[in-house]
C-alpha cells in the first residue's frame, strides 16, 4: 500500500463547496444508518422528484454560461458529465441538467432485469475520498429504462432533458461470454432512436469474465458488430458507439485495444472504469481495502490520467476522461492529457454540485484563453 493520499475530507477550496461538504454530505452519509446504498437510492429518488422549475433555476448556478462543444458529432452543452452507474435506471434523468452537467451516462443496463450481487456491495472510504463497489449491474433492464425515456419524450439529438443522454450497455450475468454480443445488440436495438450514444461496457470488474471482452480480437468483433448494427438501424445517422476501458490495462494492452477498435467505426473511448488495484489508500481505510470490487475516487486519479494520456498518444478518437476527478484541477489535467469531455462519479459524491460548477468554470476560462 502506498502512503496516505491526504485528499479525503476537503477536496475543493472552501467557499465553493462548503455548503455540500459541511452540511449536506454529513447528513447524506448518515442516511440509512450509514448504509451507502440506501443513501444512494434516496439521493436518486430525491433528485427524481426535483420539480422542473427548480432544475432550471439550479442550472443557472451550476452551469452559469453555456459553452457547447461537439464531440463525435454530438453537440454537448458543456464538457462535464455524470459517469455510468450513478443513475443506473435513468430514474433521475430529468434532474441532471439542474446540476449543471452537459451529459449523463445512464446504466449500465442489460437486456433483462437482474438484481446484481449480494449486499453489502458498496463501501465508502472517506479518508481516501474513495468508494469500493461490486454492484454487479443491478438494473431494471433495458425495456424499463427505454419506456421511462419515452415517457419523458426523449429522442436522440433533441436534448429533451437539457443534457445529452448516453446509455452504458452490458451483458446479463447469466449470458455466456461467447454470446455476450447478442446482449449488447439487444440493448442497442431497443435504445436506438432514444440514446444520444451507447457505451459498450467491457470494463466492469464485477461481472465474471466481462473484462476478457477487452481482448483485441473479441473487442474488434463486438465493436464492429455494434457499429454495423447502428448503421443498419439508421444508415444516414447511426447512433455513436463508445467503448469504456479499464484502468488496469498496461501500455501494450492499451495499444492492442486501440489497434482493435480504431477501424471499426467506433466514435470514441471512455477511460476509465474502476480499478482492481488498491494503491493510494489512507491508512484509516486499509480495513476496507480487502473488499472485493472496483475502487474509484482519489486513489484512481493518477492511474486514469495515465491511461487517458496513453490513449491520446495512440489515437485521434475522442476520449471521455473519467476516474478520480475530485477537483476542477483534476478535470483540467484530464483535458490537458487529451480528453475532450470528462465525467464524475465519486468526486460528485464527496464534493457535490460545486465540483460540476468548478469544472464548468475552468472549461469556460480555458476556452476564453484560447
Ligand atoms: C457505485 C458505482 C457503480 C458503478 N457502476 C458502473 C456501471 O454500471 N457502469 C460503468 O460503466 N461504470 C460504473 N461505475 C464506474 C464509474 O462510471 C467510473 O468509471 C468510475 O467510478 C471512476 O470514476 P470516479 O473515480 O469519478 O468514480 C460505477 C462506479 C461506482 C462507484
Amino acid at each position: 500500500m502506498t502512503p496516505v493520499h491526504g485528499r479525503g475530507p476537503d477536496l475543493i477550496t472552501r467557499g465553493g463547496t462548503a455548503g455540500y461538504q459541511e452540511l449536506i454530505r454529513p447528513v447524506l452519509f448518515r442516511v440509512g444508518g450509514g448504509d451507502p446504498e440506501v443513501a444512494h437510492e434516496r439521493m436518486i429518488r430525491l433528485l427524481a422528484r426535483t420539480p422542473a422549475p427548480l432544475t432550471r433555476t439550479l442550472r443557472g448556478y451550476t452551469a452559469p454560461a453555456p459553452h457547447p462543444v461537439t464531440v463525435a458529432g454530438i453537440r454537448f452543452p458543456n464538457r462535464v458529465g455524470i459517469a455510468a452507474g450513478l443513475d443506473k435506471d435513468g430514474i433521475a434523468a430529468p434532474a441532471w441538467a439542474g446540476l449543471g452537467v452537459g451529459h449523463v451516462e445512464l446504466g449500465t443496463v442489460t437486456p433483462r432485469p437482474q438484481p446484481g450481487n449480494d449486499k453489502p456491495r458498496l463501501f465508502r472510504l472517506p479518508a481516501s475520498a474513495a468508494i469500493i463497489n461490486r454492484m454487479g449491474f443491478n438494473n431494471d433492464g433495458v425495456e424499463a429504462m427505454s419506456r421511462r425515456l419515452e415517457e419523458w419524450g426523449v429522442r436522440r439529438g433533441r436534448l429533451t432533458l437539457g443534457t445529452v443522454v448516453g446509455v452504458s450497455i452490458g451483458k446479463n450475468r447469466t449470458t455466456p461470454l461467447d454470446r455476450a454480443g447478442e446482449d449488447y445488440l439487444a440493448c442497442l436495438r431497443r435504445l436506438h432512436g432514444l440514446a444520444d450514444y451507447v457505451a459498450i461496457n467491457v470494463s466492469s470488474p464485477n461481472t465474471p469474465g466481462l473484462r476478457t471482452l477487452q481482448d483485441a480480437d473479441t473487442l474488434r468483433g463486438l465493436t464492429a458488430d455494434l457499429v454495423g448494427e447502428a448503421r443498419t438501424l439508421n444508415p444516414t445517422d447511426p447512433t455513436p458507439v463508445f467503448v469504456k476501458v479499464a484502468p488496469d490495462l498496461g501500455p501494450d494492452a492499451l495499444e492492442d485495444l486501440v489497434g482493435a477498435v480504431q477501424d471499426t467505426g467506433v466514435s470514441g473511448l471512455i477511460a476509465t472504469n474502476t480499478t482492481l488495484a488498491r494503491d493510494g489508500l489512507d491508512q484509516v481505510d486499509l480495513a476496507r481495502a480487502g473488499e472485493v470490487g472496483g475502487l474509484s475516487g482519489a486513489p484512481l486519479t493518477a492511474r486514469a490520467l495515465r491511461v487517458v494520456g496513453r490513449l491520446a498518444s495512440l489515437t485521434d478518437l475522442p476520449i471521455i476522461g473519467v476516474g478520480g476527478i475530485m477537483t476542477p484541477a483534476d478535470a483540467g489535467a484530464m483535458f490537458d492529457a487529451g480528453a475532450s469531455l470528462v465525467q464524475v462519479y465519486t468526486g460528485f459524491i464527496y464534493a457535490g454540485p460545486a465540483l460540476i460548477r468548478g469544472i464548468n468554470r475552468l472549461a469556460l476560462h480555458d476556452e476564453e484563453d484560447r
